[in-house]
């Protein structure tokens, strides 16, 4: 193996090592949230789970965000870099201008405060995930859509870059719409992240870990 074989295997590694396992550390408080709220609201005011969950559930979901998109970036850089790297300057230049920006929007929604800001940053970084994701060298598998680790991964990466814009409306809306959305959008991201488990694996299967020419 030399060090583009080695490069293939970054993202899919650290899905392995840190994204899966936070996946499974976030679902569960997001679990005990659940749990305890709505034992409270049933009248049980003693509820054994700790009132902390849901706040360790929206700091680790934080770090999700950043390290869903983070790895779908680093995947993209692959593929683009390795199989579709463009001959014209200009598109060269494109390229990486849009990973600049679409990192950069993430880290605005980050910091932003006010509604329009983070619909502003949530649109343009979900919109450069999906830039970059048209590039030559991408395998999107389109005729198969339904079983792509590609759209499954742009998809999921969007829906976190969704729930870290909405977290100030989950806690100020009483009539729990937007918690009701958190939930559902949610529940179609761990689908999209157990998809990301079995198609991945399947890729690497069948694109073939890549090997040098012989010396
Ligand atoms: C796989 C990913 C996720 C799942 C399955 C999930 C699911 C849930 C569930 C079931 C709840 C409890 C809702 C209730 O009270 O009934 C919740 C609460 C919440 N989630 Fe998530 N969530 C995920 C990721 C995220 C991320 C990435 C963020 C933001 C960065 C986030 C922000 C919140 C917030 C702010 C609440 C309210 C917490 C509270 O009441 O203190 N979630 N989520
Ligand atoms: C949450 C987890 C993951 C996300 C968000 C993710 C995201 C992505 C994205 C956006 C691509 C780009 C599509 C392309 O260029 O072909 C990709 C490619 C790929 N991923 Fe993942 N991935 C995840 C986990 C995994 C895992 C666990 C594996 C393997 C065990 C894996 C193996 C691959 C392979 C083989 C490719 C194709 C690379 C190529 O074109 O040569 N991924 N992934």
């Amino acid at each position: 193996m030399d060090a583009k074989a080695w490069a293939g295997l970054i993202h899919p590694a650290i899905a392995v090592i840190f994204v899966f396992p936070l996946i499974g550390v976030v679902l569960n408080y997001a679990w005990q949230t659940r749990q305890r709220r709505l034992e409270i609201a049933a009248g049980n005011k003693k509820s054994q789970i700790p009132p902390t969950a849901g706040r360790e559930h929206v700091n680790l979901g934080r770090w999700l965000t950043g390290s869903v998109v983070g790895i779908s970036l680093i995947a993209l850089a692959y593929s683009i870099s390795f199989k579709g790297w463009p001959e014209s300057r200009n598109q060269q230049t494109f390229i990486v201008l849009m990973f600049v920006f679409t990192i950069a929007s993430l880290v605005f929604l980050y910091r932003a405060r006010t509604a329009s800001w983070r619909g502003t940053f949530a649109t343009l970084s979900s919109m450069g995930m999906i830039v970059i994701g048209c590039q030559d060298g991408v395998f999107r598998r389109g005729s198969q859509w339904y079983l792509s680790h590609y759209y499954f991964g742009i998809t999921a990466s969007v829906l976190m870059i969704v729930s870290l814009a909405i977290v100030p409306e989950i806690y100020q809306d009483r009539s729990l719409g937007w918690r009701r959305a958190h939930i559902f959008l949610n529940t179609v991201a761990l689908l999209c992240f157990v998809g990301q488990g079995f198609t991945g694996a399947r890729d690497i299967f069948e694109i073939g870990l890549y090997t040098p020419p012989p010396t």
